[in-house]
């Protein structure tokens, strides 16, 4: 179906960046996948397809990447092309796009995160930062879609991407009229009261922003119904629940979960490459008999130091374990400009280092804690945990509870907050915990390590055949298929 059509991707980071050549390490310039689980979606969508990807600069690598050509077609090391249209906002205008308004407080409010007694403090200089860094971003992808779907001899089908891009659609829509447009929010969509934080101007912008769109995607039925309770609730707008759809300036917006998933194959092959199995040796020479583990960015929706927390009280409870078990977190750098991040990742290591002085002896460290970003050294983990932990605050989705078990040869347990999108999929056969108890968090920490082998197996297994069956390709079809009867 795909084919009449020229799908035009659009999301805030390009499938790929630049990392630099190391003269200190002497390592040259390579092209490599960009970060995150949206990323990882989006390329075989776009690669499949020749999609143009529209995204923005975010920084000196990615506007080398824009110098390359208008689009730049962009080769990574595995073979694959990607044709990439930057937009080039100027540093100021993306710092209060990005590091104001997107994050912290879009995906503040999304996750919960706010301590509202105290934050956020709402003033001129939020409205400011909306105008000048959001909207103002947003009109440039907006434009730039426009010009590249006026350019091509096939008609546009508009995929946009997150929290970043929410005027987009709406703005698409006025210049173009009769265009198919889908977006998807990969992040949790939270109660109408709490989107009342944000000014009035701002929350309905957000919404007829996304309401230029023909179909809205969201990880979970949770989000869809939130969502539509918004549109009713704060806009005023009829909707129905039962169709869920949104009837909006004559036009019927359909709203669909689309539970995101991983490429298995692509992953499983990627898992016994060399690089991985090095690492895995590596890993090999280090590991405890038990190995409790947990990947995630530096984000305060991650709840690491609830984590250890938890890992605090099981070694308190039980002490038989003491000497055999190890915490590894593997912890990537996120969003280092932004204080809230800063801080939260000094505490998470300020934490760790407290727990090793209290329990460590004669040679055993309870936590080992490395921040890093190296994704082979990732997949090794995952072979190789016997649990592991995904305890987000709230999560739209979390990849990595499906990447670690799929990846994993030893049956090992999926400790699995009840508030990550992947509780809907998976939480039957994983050991499920409020995020915020640290004692439940404590007592399925040591359930998942002290498991018997059959009931573990089982588990795994179940995990195993619910990811292949729901795969990327499904997460793609699924969409393709409405915007298809929506077309038809
Ligand atoms: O789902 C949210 C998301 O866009 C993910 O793709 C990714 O994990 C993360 O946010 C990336 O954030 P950033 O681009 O700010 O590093």
């Amino acid at each position: 179906m795909l084919g009449r059509y020229q799908p035009i991707v659009v999301a805030n980071r390009a499938p790929l960046a630049l990392e630099p050549a190391d003269v200190y390490r002497n390592t040259p310039e390579r092209l490599v996948k960009g970060a995150g689980g949206l990323v990882t979606a989006l390329s075989s969508l776009a690669s499949s397809t020749s999609a143009l990807w529209v995204a923005v600069a975010r920084d000196e690598a990615d506007r080398a990447l824009a110098a390359r050509g208008d689009p730049a077609e962009l080769v990574t090391e595995d073979g694959t092309t990607y044709r990439v249209a930057f937009v080039e906002p100027t540093p100021e205008a993306y710092d209060l796009y990005y590091n104001t308004v997107s994050n912290p407080l879009l995906w503040f409010i999304q996750h919960y995160l706010w301590d509202l007694a105290r934050e956020p403090i709402v003033d001129t200089a939020t409205l400011y930062a909306w105008r000048e860094g959001y909207v103002r971003v947003n009109q440039m992808v907006a434009d730039r879609v426009v010009a590249e779907a006026l350019a091509s001899a096939k008609p546009p089908l508009v995929f946009v991407q997150d929290y970043q891009l929410y005027c987009v659609p709406g703005m698409v829509r006025a210049a173009l009229g009769d265009v198919r447009i889908q977006h998807f929010v990969h992040i949790p969509w939270p109660t109408p009261q709490y989107w009342t934080i944000l000014p009035k101007s701002i929350r309905d912008a957000i919404l007829h922003g996304l309401l230029g769109a023909d179909v809205l995607g969201f990880q979970t039925r949770r989000d869809v119904r939130n969502f539509l309770l918004t549109c009713e609730e704060n806009l005023g707008l009829a909707v129905d629940f039962r169709e869920r759809t949104v009837f909006y300036e004559g036009r019927a917006v359909w709203v669909r979960n689309y539970p995101i998933s991983i490429d298995v194959d692509g992953l499983l092959a990627q898992a016994d490459s060399e690089e991985v199995i090095a690492e895995q040796a590596r890993l090999l020479s280090w590991r405890p008999e038990k190995l409790i583990l947990r990947v995630d960015r530096t984000d305060l929706s991650k709840n690491i130091v609830r984590g250890f927390l938890a890992y605090e009280r099981m070694l308190d409870y039980h002490q038989e374990l003491h000497g055999d078990v190890q915490f590894w977190a593997y912890l990537q750098p996120s969003r280092q400009d932004i204080d809230d991040y800063r801080a939260y990742l000094g505490s998470v290591l300020s934490v760790a280092a407290r727990i090793n002085r209290k329990f460590s002896r004669g040679g055993w460290t309870p936590i080992r804690v490395e921040v890093d970003d190296v994704m082979a050294r990732a997949l090794a983990g995952y072979r190789q945990f016997d649990v592991l932990l995904v305890n987000p605050i709230y999560d739209g989705m979390n990849l990595v509870a499906k990447e670690g078990v799929v990846c994993n040869r030893r049956d090992g347990v999926l400790v699995l907050s009840e508030n990550a999108g992947s509780y809907e999929e998976l939480g039957d056969f994983a050991l499920t915990v409020n995020p915020f108890d640290i004692d439940e968090t404590a007592e399925a920490l040591y359930l998942g390590l002290t498991m018997d082998a059959p009931q573990k197996q089982a588990r795994a297994e179940r995990i195993r055949e619910t990811v292949r069956a729901a795969d990327i390709n499904r997460w793609i079809s699924l969409q393709v298929q409405d915007l298809r009867d929506l077309i038809d």
